[in-house]
């Protein structure tokens, strides 16, 4: 290239990439110091940051030495109270001491480890990012110098929506993920799904233990759009409301369908949905300036039974929790009440667990029981009609298949690669046929 074309080569190139982020919006935090003081769920150590919109703060923190995570805490120390971890950049993949965070003038904001090896960014280069903020609702953003989000963690959730963050079904975000365990932060076995028909919560993300029940989306060309955590305002301040409210195309009436999460008692949009894991889903909200209860939970959708009084959709009984019983067991009314086996059932406990059958048909069988459903049944349709041979013959022609459920009634067929929970229903219609080796 001759002189005057490389010239013009680069002034191209400035044209295109625009502003930069001026020095003073740049940063780069070190993961290095003392540690912070004050307790946070999952029991972490961490170092805040300083980014800080109340009550929201940038930390690295860690369950396991030497293994970090780049979180979004709700709560402050003069709560007293538990600090929440709302939003996180690396989930499965921790960053080592001395990693950085940072923004550059190119408007890439980065994780890396000291190395120089990036963890995790948001692709952001080039792109006019003035910016970043943590706004007050939560929502952590990088501008553009038009006010534009370039880039928002609302378009990233892990196991948690934050008030005015959306799960859509065109773009996306679809869903939130479980955590693994409290020390574990990898993704766990459960989600929580937006689908056109429905929204959904998933076992190793084929097993659906609940849906929603909006009848308006049993229209053929009515489809569910997106669906937002809101704080909605009632006639009567004092009985605002949360809700996941959900959009769906093709609807005249004014009134779109939501999962009601309960009144809120004082006045406040810092509240959070969260996808537990246990598979539960819980509604939090936050308190400022009330020392050591800065919490309160105000909705969990499996729960004991008990119908709501605030408002709130009915709670769905604990059994249909997959892990409630652990490995395997039979569960009545929240409880575990039996370890089922091919000899009858006896107490539950910790251990109970299936025998596995081995793969060649004429080395099981199965044992029956009465009045029992498993954890899919009731929101998924099973295949029908069908007889009960049938049934029968399509476990045992699945060497995954470790027991098969079928409702005399209706003649329908339900097969299952994982027994885990199986609830009591009283009903003499529901059969539960169960795998096990014969001796
Ligand atoms: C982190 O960096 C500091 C300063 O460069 C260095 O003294 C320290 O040993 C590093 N820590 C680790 C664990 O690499
Ligand atoms: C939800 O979908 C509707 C219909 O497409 C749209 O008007 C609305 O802006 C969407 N809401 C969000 C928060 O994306
Ligand atoms: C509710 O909270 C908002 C934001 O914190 C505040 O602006 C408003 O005045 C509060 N309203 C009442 C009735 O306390
Ligand atoms: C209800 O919402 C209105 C309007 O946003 C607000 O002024 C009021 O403070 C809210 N009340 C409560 C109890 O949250
Ligand atoms: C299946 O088990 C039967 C009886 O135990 C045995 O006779 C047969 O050889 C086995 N078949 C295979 C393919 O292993
Ligand atoms: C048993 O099943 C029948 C047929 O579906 C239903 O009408 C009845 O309500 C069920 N009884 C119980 C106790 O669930």
């Amino acid at each position: 290239m001759s002189n005057a074309y490389s010239l013009l080569f680069i002034l191209f190139c400035f044209s295109v990439s625009n502003a930069l982020v001026p020095p003073a919006d740049t940063f780069r935090y070190v993961n290095e110091g003392d540690f912070g003081e004050f307790e946070s769920e999952y029991a972490p150590t961490y170092r805040p940051l300083n980014p800080f919109t109340f009550p929201f703060q940038l930390c690295f923190y860690n369950t396991t030495p030497n293994a970090y995570y780049l979180g979004l805490r709700m709560g402050t120390r003069r709560d007293g109270s538990l600090m929440r971890w709302v939003w996180e950049a690396n989930r499965g993949s921790p960053v080592r001491e001395n990693a950085t965070f940072s923004l550059g003038s190119d408007g890439n904001l980065i994780l890396a480890e000291s190395t120089g090896q990036i963890v995790w960014q948001t692709n952001t280069a080039n792109k006019d990012v003035v910016g970043f903020a943590i706004l007050s609702d939560g929502n952590m953003v990088l501008r553009d110098s038009k006010g534009n989000f370039v880039w928002q963690s609302f378009d990233s959730p892990t196991d948690t929506l934050l008030v005015g963050q959306t799960l859509r079904i065109n773009g996306g975000p679809l869903k939130l993920v479980s955590r693994d365990s409290i020390t574990n932060n990898v993704n766990g076995a459960y989600s929580f799904v937006i689908e056109p028909k429905r929204l959904a919560l998933y076992y190793k993300n084929s097993m659906r233990y609940w849906s929603s029940t909006f009848p308006k989306l049993n229209r053929a060309n009515v489809n569910l759009v997106n669906a937002t955590l809101r704080v909605a305002e009632s006639e009567y301040e004092e009985n605002n409301f949360s809700e996941l409210q959900c959009y769906i195309t093709n609807v005249q009436d004014f009134e779109q369908p939501s999962l009601r999460l309960g009144t809120l008692r004082y006045n406040s949009s810092l509240s959070y949905l969260r996808l537990g894991i246990d598979g539960n889903l819980r509604f939090y909200t936050y308190r400022a300036n009330v020392r050591g209860n800065a919490w309160a939970l105000l909705f969990t959708l499996f729960d004991r039974g008990v119908r709501s009084s605030n408002g709130a959709d009915d709670p769905v009984d604990e059994c249909q929790l997959p892990n409630r019983c652990g490995k395997f067991g039979l569960c009545e009314e929240s409880q575990c009440v039996g370890c089922p086996t091919p000899n009858g059932v006896f107490a539950w406990s910790k251990d109970c667990d299936v025998k596995l059958p081995s793969c060649n048909a004429s080395s099981f069988t199965y044992y029956e029981l009465k009045g029992v459903d498993h954890f899919t049944v009731k929101y998924t349709p099973g295949t029908g009609r069908t007889s009960l041979d049938n049934c029968k013959n399509k476990c045992t022609k699945d060497c995954k298949c470790l027991g098969y459920f079928y409702h005399t009634d209706i003649a329908r067929c339900w097969t299952v690669n994982e027994l885990k929970t199986l609830t009591r229903v009283g009903n003499s219609t529901n059969l539960a046929y169960i795998k096990t080796p014969i001796n």
